[in-house]
């Protein structure tokens, strides 16, 4: 657990694969991790970044900050799309069905309430959130990643960006099984 304090001072490589040509949306991309992958993707030469935001007019904020500091303009769409409410997640999958193709999906969009209970679609946000209208959303990209990537020849990518809290929640049921043992 000593890692996380540690890491927050590491310095990371800034990243130069070139995304030629290539069409990517990235989930929470008005903020955050989100918000910095969509700027390299745009930096690094993709075709159509799609900021997938739960307000239009926060994506747009980050659509026009991404424009000044790459330089790129015409690149970035801001999409609406709420991962706490399973009908906005169908009608974003729907709509990203209709792209001529799709290379890359990083859900990214996520939340840690920190002990406040509130519910989203009859259960608990952050499992709703993070968990079923993540892997949800994923489910539904799968046959569009899978029908891009016959199309252009190429292997579609779908990452979930997730947190070390679940390798500590892996350590910890490790030394209680071991301890029990
Ligand atoms: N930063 C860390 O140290 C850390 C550690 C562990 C895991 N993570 C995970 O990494 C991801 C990004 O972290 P971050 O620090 O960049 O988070 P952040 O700054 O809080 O940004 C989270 C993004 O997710 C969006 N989002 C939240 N709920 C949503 C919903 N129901 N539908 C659609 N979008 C939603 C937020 O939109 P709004 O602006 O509208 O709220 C925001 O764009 C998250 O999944 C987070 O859980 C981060």
């Amino acid at each position: 657990m000593s890692g996380f304090p540690l890491s927050q001072f590491a310095s990371l490589p800034c990243p130069t694969q070139p995304f030629d040509g290539q069409t990517i949306i990235v989930t929470g991309a008005n903020t955050g991790l989100g918000l910095e992958a969509a700027r390299h993707f745009t930096r690094l030469n993709a075709a159509k970044v799609i900021l997938a935001s739960r307000s239009i007019a926060k994506g747009e904020e980050a659509a026009r900050s991404i424009e000044e500091t790459t330089g790129r303009k015409g690149v970035c769409e801001v999409w609406q799309v709420d991962l706490g409410n399973f009908d906005s997640v169908k009608k974003f999958t729907e709509r990203a069905a209709k792209l001529d193709r799709l290379d890359v999906v990083c859900e990214n969009a996520g939340i840690a309430t920190g002990g406040a209970y509130e519910q989203m679609e009859g259960m608990e946000s952050m499992i709703a959130v993070n968990v079923v209208g993540t892997f949800l959303m994923a489910l539904n990209f799968l046959p569009i990643l899978r029908k891009s990537g016959k199309k252009y020849g190429t292997v579609p990518k779908l990452v979930v960006t997730s947190s070390e809290t679940h390798f500590w929640v892996w350590t910890l049921s490790a030394c209680v099984v071991e301890t029990q043992c």
